[in-house]
């Protein structure tokens, strides 16, 4: 978008920052189609956009399956005349700490915030190169520049994202295309209502999408926020490693947001 924007699709429309943005996108003008797994709840999100005037459109699906995502994203695109602007959000936060970390924790995470990401991100990408106008934007973290305790898989998800979308924009300079990672901090949404440790500068879901929304319509590369965590977090990038391993470790009370038993072992004390 930024300016201009007519039609938007948002991910992860269904519950905190993403229905907060559609709303907010919505009250600006801009056409939102909602996508998450559950219907009723973009229904919702949906209903109470064009009860206060705005258009709204729900296509519910899961963007863990990166070839459904993309053809959804062409179809629709096809369908309205051309989306402007996609904004990768869904995603789903792990805390587990390493020692009981096993592959199956991590897939879900993998699959939703980075192979999801990465499909809505390029569906219309090509598209877009050709209309010589467009707009990605992309949901990271800052818990994506370091790695942060008890979240391997969430962390290394949003360092991708981070990287993923510096190089598109590299790449795509010149293009019209325009490319904006954000990167939140704490956020109040159903996803940190989960967590069992402080978070520092917890923010207003509302003053948190008014923000991307601004960074989004100043075409801005980076939008990093609450501005107190985002020069801590900015700070601990140059954290030599020594430091950072002693000063992150994660001392607190467990903080397994799912308790998962652990595996059992037989052991035949007769030995052979
Ligand atoms: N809240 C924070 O403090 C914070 C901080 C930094 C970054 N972020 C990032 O901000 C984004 C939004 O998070 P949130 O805090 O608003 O959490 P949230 O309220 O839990 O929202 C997550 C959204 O993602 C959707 N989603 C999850 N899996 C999906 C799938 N497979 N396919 C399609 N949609 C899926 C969920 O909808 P369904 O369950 O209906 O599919 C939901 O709408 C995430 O990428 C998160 O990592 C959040």
């Amino acid at each position: 978008m930024g300016r201009g924007s007519r039609i938007a699709w948002i991910s992860g429309a269904s519950s905190g920052i993403g229905a907060e943005l559609a709303r907010q996108l919505a009250a600006r003008g801009t056409e939102v189609v909602l996508s998450a797994r559950r219907r009723e709840l973009l229904e919702e999100v949906a209903a109470s956009i064009r009860a206060a005037g705005g258009r709204a459109r729900v296509e519910p699906l899961d963007v863990s399956d990166p070839e459904a995502t993309v053809e959804a994203l062409r179809r629709l695109d096809d369908e309205l005349g051309g989306i402007d602007l996609v904004i990768a959000n869904a995603g789903v936060g792990n805390s587990r700490r390493a020692v009981e970390l096993g592959w199956e924790d991590c897939a879900p995470t993998i699959a939703i915030n980075v192979d999801g990401a990465v499909a809505s991100l390029l569906a219309l990408l090509p598209r877009m190169v050709e209309r010589g106008h467009g707009h990605l934007v992309g949901i990271s973290s800052l818990a994506g520049y370091r790695g942060m305790p008890a979240s391997a898989a969430y962390s290394a998800s949003k360092a991708f994202l981070i990287t993923f979308l510096e190089s598109l924009r590299v790449d795509l300079r010149g293009t019209g295309v325009f490319v904006t990672d954000v990167r939140p901090g704490f956020v109040r949404t159903p996803m940190t209502d989960a967590n069992r440790f402080h978070m520092p500068f917890l923010m207003d879901v509302r003053d948190a999408a008014a923000r991307v929304v601004d960074g989004i319509e100043r075409r801005k590369a980076v939008v990093t926020f609450p501005w107190r965590l985002a020069a801590l977090a900015q700070l601990a990038r140059f954290v030599p490693t020594w430091l950072w391993d002693r000063l992150a470790v994660d001392k607190g009370p467990a903080r397994n947001a799912v308790v998962r038993p652990r595996p059992v072992f037989d052991v035949d004390e007769g030995g052979s």
